[in-house]
């Protein structure tokens, strides 16, 4: 099928590049210059195992193309995806700005009927405002016979598996009222749905409320057990246990009840906040959404209490090797990391910070600049030299078998504040190591 992706983002470039490997002929637009000239040379602006080897190959089949020309795009797709960012506005709700920008753009190039998809994640009644922005672009010019429709279809990939997700959905969602639409996406995501069925059809708001809801669940999961490592610490228990004794019920299930040092990305901090906006716009309380915010808040000064504990709260003088700068591993993304609350309130306090991170270096160069306090280091290794303590934020799998000489050859002292419990706490006592981690006795 022929289809036209708005938005070269993580969703946008992962999604279009996905549909082109499955055989359709795909155009991606954004409005970068620089980055649609980049992408024609098959340079992907973002780090994504698997997405520079999917989108070459794609460009050299020419089912992958790339145009800043619009009339272009929504000439080609008979299904147009809107796939642009939704920042949060000054409340915390979704800024559709660029949602109704394309749009409008639609509209003014559509000579013939389109499937339009709503593919950013956006608050209920999206879709309604998409259709009436189109809808009044095509009274304009006098178009007002010229049908469409406007879908609902959430996107559910993480960042880091993007690829793998998109292209092994577990479930994809589509939102419509109509029949037509309904079966154009059928169509056009048969080569996804061969083993199990699984397309979810329903109404345009169940399918915007669905993504919301997902994300929410899962930034609950997260808090809810970073509420519990708190407690396990104070009452002396040990949170990797607890963690094992409930993820054993299959109501609960072992995944994302890791606690850390709270969530961070681009899609949870936004996805909870703007979903408490919705609720509060409504007159609803969201008293849970409200509690799971404030804990990541806390959250992520978990580990600074534990440094303020044993060094004091004047750092000045004192050096922290930091390990992880990316908000999860797999990514070079550093929107909303903990690192970034961490380095930040170890500056204030007059500490350097030496920092290592397998993919995160440029945009950590990028946001922070040069600066005396901050030291980018080659290796993680060479982080370690000369400084006070390690501090882990991110769980890198190259992290994770620690090589006790070179800890403790190369720091001041061998101190450990983990924020991603990677390592056992017993075993590092033994060694010599003094180990603070997250809800688990030391
Ligand atoms: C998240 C969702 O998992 C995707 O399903 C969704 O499509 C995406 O948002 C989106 O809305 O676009 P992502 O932001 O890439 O994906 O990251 P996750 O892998 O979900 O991790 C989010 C955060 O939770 C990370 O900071 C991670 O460290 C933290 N986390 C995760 C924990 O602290 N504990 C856990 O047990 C799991």
């Amino acid at each position: 099928m022929n289809v036209t992706v708005f938005g070269t983002g993580y969703v946008g470039l992962v999604q279009a590049a996905v549909l082109a490997e499955a055989g359709h002929k795909v155009f991606c637009i954004d409005i970068d210059e620089g980055k649609i000239e980049g992408l024609k040379k098959g340079l992907v602006p973002i780090y994504e195992p698997g997405l520079t080897q999917l989108v070459e190959r794609n460009i050299a089949t020419s089912n992958l193309q790339f145009t800043t020309d619009a009339r272009t795009g929504v000439e080609h797709g008979e299904i147009i995806f809107i796939a642009v960012g939704t920042p949060p506005d000054e409340d915390g709700s979704a800024d559709l700005r660029h949602v109704l920008a394309v749009a409008r753009t639609i509209a003014e190039h559509m000579g013939e009927p389109k499937v339009v998809v709503n593919k950013s994640t956006v608050p209920v009644g999206t879709a309604d405002k998409v259709r009436e922005a189109i809808k009044s672009a095509l009274d304009k010019r006098g178009l007002q016979d010229l049908p469409f429709n406007v879908v609902s279809n959430p996107e559910f990939l993480k960042e880091g598996s993007a690829v793998a997700d998109c292209t092994r959905p577990d479930r994809i969602i589509i939102g419509t009222d109509s029949r037509e639409a309904e079966e154009a996406l059928r169509q056009l995501y048969a080569p996804f749905n061969r083993n199990h069925e699984k397309i979810m059809a329903m109404d345009v708001r169940s399918a915007e409320l669905a993504k919301y809801a997902a994300n929410c669940m899962l930034a609950t999961k997260i808090s809810f057990m970073n509420e519990m490592a708190e407690i396990a610490d104070s009452v002396g228990a040990d949170i990797e246990q607890v963690r094992q004794g409930i993820g054993s019920d299959p109501r609960i299930g072992y995944q994302f009840i890791y606690a850390g040092i709270g969530y961070g990305g681009s899609c949870f901090p936004k996805d909870v906040k703007a979903l408490i906006t919705t609720a509060s716009k409504l007159g609803l309380a969201a008293d849970i959404l409200n509690s799971v915010e404030q804990r990541n808040h806390r959250q992520k000064h978990y580990l600074l209490d534990k440094i303020e504990a044993h060094f004091g709260d004047d750092l000045s003088g004192k050096t922290f090797a930091l390990w992880g700068l990316a908000f999860k591993p797999n990514t070079d993304d550093m929107r909303e990391a903990p690192s970034r609350v961490l380095m930040e309130q170890l500056w204030e306090r007059g500490a350097k910070v030496q920092a290592f991170d397998p993919q995160a270096m440029e945009e950590c160069q990028r946001i922070y600049g040069v600066r005396g306090d901050l030291q980018l280091c080659g290796t993680k290794e060479s982080a370690l030299a000369g400084a006070d303590a390690l501090i882990i934020a991110t769980e890198w799998q190259q992290f994770k078998a620690i090589d006790i000489k070179a800890v403790t050859g190369g720091l001041k002292k061998p101190v450990i504040f983990d924020g991603r419990n990677l390592y056992d706490p017993k075993q590092l006592a033994r060694d010599g190591i003094e180990y603070h981690c997250v809800g688990r006795p030391s």
